[in-house]
């Protein structure tokens, strides 16, 4: 498959907000963000978004297929950290190595901007544990009942990589 691994930038922010919300429609167990409210948030916030985080896509035909985000911390005692969020993949692109590709290419641009980069994945995602594991994440916490969706309690497990 002819498929390019890029940041994104303010132009892509019609198509980022139409896999973002259906990543946020299809899988709200895997994300903090809530579906409802950033589907009523304009293209602008989007853009914005775009603007100040690093967000990587992999683009087939003009298509976006799946996307990871960065974003260093703010701060000065918290800059030296960064964290990889928004980790899709279209179900037709699964299972292809474009989710691995997408976290290489954050660590890639990671590396040079923080000396650790820390995410949070719902435990009971062992697909997403597997593939952080095997690009050298660790885990180093629990956040027990981190979500909370529709009555149902989530666990969070944080995971660091030290350096990216
Ligand atoms: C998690 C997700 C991003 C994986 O995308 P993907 O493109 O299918 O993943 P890849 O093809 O790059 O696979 C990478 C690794 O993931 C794991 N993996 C992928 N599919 C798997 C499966 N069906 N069963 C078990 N492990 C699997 C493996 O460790 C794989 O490593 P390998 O290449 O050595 O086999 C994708 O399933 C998804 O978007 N899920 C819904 C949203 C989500 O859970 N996001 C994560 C939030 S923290």
């Amino acid at each position: 498959m002819d498929l390019v691994i890029r940041p994104l930038n303010a132009d892509d922010a019609e198509m980022y907000r139409s896999i973002r919300l259906e990543a946020l429609r299809a899988h709200p167990e895997a994300f903090g963000a809530s579906f409802d409210a950033e589907a009523a948030r304009p293209v602008a916030f989007f853009a914005e978004r775009l603007t100040a985080s690093a967000v990587f896509a992999g683009v087939h035909n003009g298509t976006l297929l799946g996307t990871a985000g960065f974003r260093a911390e703010s701060g000065p005692k918290q800059a030296h950290k960064g964290l990889l969020w928004g980790m899709y993949v279209r179900p037709i692109a699964r299972g292809s190595g474009l989710a691995r590709r997408l976290v290489e290419a954050v660590l890639d641009h990671a590396r040079e901007r923080v000396e650790l980069i820390q995410l949070r994945v719902v435990a009971d995602n062992a697909v997403a544990r597997a593939l952080y594991a095997s690009l050298g994440f660790e885990p180093y916490g629990i956040e027990a009942r981190s979500l909370k969706i529709e009555g149902r309690y989530l666990d969070e497990v944080l995971m660091v990589k030290m350096p990216p």
